[in-house]
């Protein structure tokens, strides 16, 4: 997998129409999150839907080693049998979580209150990604941890043997950590709680209400309140898992920039904590109908209708919003691109501790391809050079993140010349049928 095998170049080249349906696989931060909680439900939890990307697919294996029963009943769907909350066992070997910071934070939140010892690792990139985030308020727990320089991976984690509930106002917008101390806060008496001054995405929430744990959010002026009671026993739940609102952002864009395109992406979340990136579109003068609203998974949807649109004109994205659309700045910035007047994205320095430093990631590969960036630590601006007019013929660099390498590889499909990938693996982290779902829109990716 990324990081390990060989790289696999990939090139797009300027592409016709975009026509048809683009179903999109299993949302990522939900599949992580059903294996965890059905890890800690006692009794036998189903899973329809599951992302069987590598990142989830290391989170599977993750809980087989912590001790719960894990199977794979056919595609998308998967049973657990739970150990039930603070029945993890120590795990024999090294846990390593490959790419996947949602799975290496969630999983150290998961043991951290149960008296086991367990060492984490990943590949390249997520060695160089903060855990002390995480580990600052697992320690108010009880918790230890021993890791390299700066509280990178690989790290041993000690988990509590006598558990404190916790109160913690997050410093920075992160549903990850706030997944973390929840999931830590299960197996620690009396109430946990977590303040967020900007809701991120709640998944976790639902889901431990869905699993049957008493969990109270209240919108307050320092922002959501959310209280957990610990130790409860979890409920083994149906989950299906709806699809990856993340994911179909590059078959939107894509289709938003190639001209002639017309495509349908069905069942696309319209949850307030996920669609940061469909309001800017609109805003940006994007042709998208939202059709057929309804409930999928527990999460709110509706089938995307998207156009190509000749006339987006660039915006100012209000930080507020940068939760919400946290992993899509990549792939916004190549719309901008492709729109006229600057796109301003500001209030992003999470995207600098990302897969790879995104900021970065995204300005030297988007200058390489002949447009105008502008960025400090905490912004990008991108100076829009209108529908079809960014030059490409470079070859950007990927930096081991899967959202860098499909956001320049949909670049390619409407710039003048074709724009390749230095690595194409990492996409198999969060969207393994990218190449075959897009080639079957109509567009036009070659290996090397
Ligand atoms: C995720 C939260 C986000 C996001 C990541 C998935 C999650 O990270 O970037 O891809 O599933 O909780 P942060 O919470 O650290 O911003």
């Amino acid at each position: 997998m990324s990081g390990q095998g060989d790289a696999q170049p990939m090139t797009a080249h300027k592409s016709g129409p975009l026509t048809g349906t683009a179903s999109v696989p299993g949302d990522k931060s939900i599949s992580h999150r059903a294996l965890i909680f059905g890890a800690m439900a006692v009794g036998e939890t189903k899973i329809t839907g599951l992302l069987e990307g590598q990142d989830v697919l290391d989170t599977a294996k993750a809980m087989r080693a912590f001790g719960a029963t894990v199977l794979h009943l056919g595609p998308g769907v998967w049973s657990i049998h739970g150990v039930g909350v603070g029945g993890f066992s120590e795990p024999a070997d090294v846990i390593d979580c490959g790419n996947s910071g949602t799975g290496a934070r969630l999983i150290m939140g998961t043991m951290a209150t149960t008296p086991i010892t367990a060492t984490f690792t990943g590949d390249i990139s997520l060695q160089k990604r903060p855990m002390g985030r995480v580990m600052d308020p697992l320690s108010l727990f009880g918790t230890q941890a021993y890791g390299r320089k700066g509280g990178r991976l690989p790290m041993t984690v000690v988990g509590a043997a006598n558990p404190v509930p916790v109160r913690y106002a997050l410093p920075v917008a992160s549903a990850q950590v706030k997944s973390a101390i929840l999931l830590a806060g299960l197996n620690a008496p009396g109430q946990t709680v977590v303040i967020e001054r900007e809701p991120t995405r709640d998944h976790s929430e639902r889901m431990l209400l869905g699993f049957g744990a008493a969990l109270t959010v209240d919108k307050t002026a320092d922002g959501n309140v959310i209280t957990l009671t610990g130790q409860p026993e979890l409920r083994p739940q149906t989950v299906a898992v709806p699809r990856d609102p993340s994911s179909a952002a590059f078959p939107v864009c894509a289709a938003l920039i190639v001209d002639g395109s017309d495509i349908l992406v069905p069942g696309v979340s319209q949850n307030m904590t996920r669609n940061g990136l469909y309001l800017t579109l609109v805003e940006m003068g994007a042709e998208i109908e939202f059709l057929n609203p309804r409930t999928e998974g527990g999460e709110p949807v509706a089938d995307l209708r998207v156009r190509f649109s000749g006339n987006m004109k660039g915006v100012e994205v209000p930080p507020k919003r940068a939760p919400s659309m946290i992993d899509e700045y990549p792939i916004l910035s190549v719309v901008a691109a492709n729109a006229t007047g600057r796109t301003v994205m500001r209030g992003v320095r999470e995207l600098r501790v990302k897969e790879s430093d995104r900021i970065d990631a995204m300005a030297r590969g988007l200058e390489a391809c002949g447009v105008r960036i502008e960025e400090d630590e905490d912004t990008l601006i991108v100076h829009g050079m209108g529908a079809g007019g960014v030059p490409g013929g470079a070859t950007c660099a990927v930096y081991l993140d899967h959202r860098i390498a499909m956001a320049f590889l949909v670049l390619g499909m409407a710039a003048q010349a074709p724009v390749s990938v230095d690595d194409a693996s990492p996409i198999a982290t969060s969207f393994p049928i990218f190449e075959g779902l897009m080639s079957g829109l109509g567009a036009s990716l070659s290996r090397g």
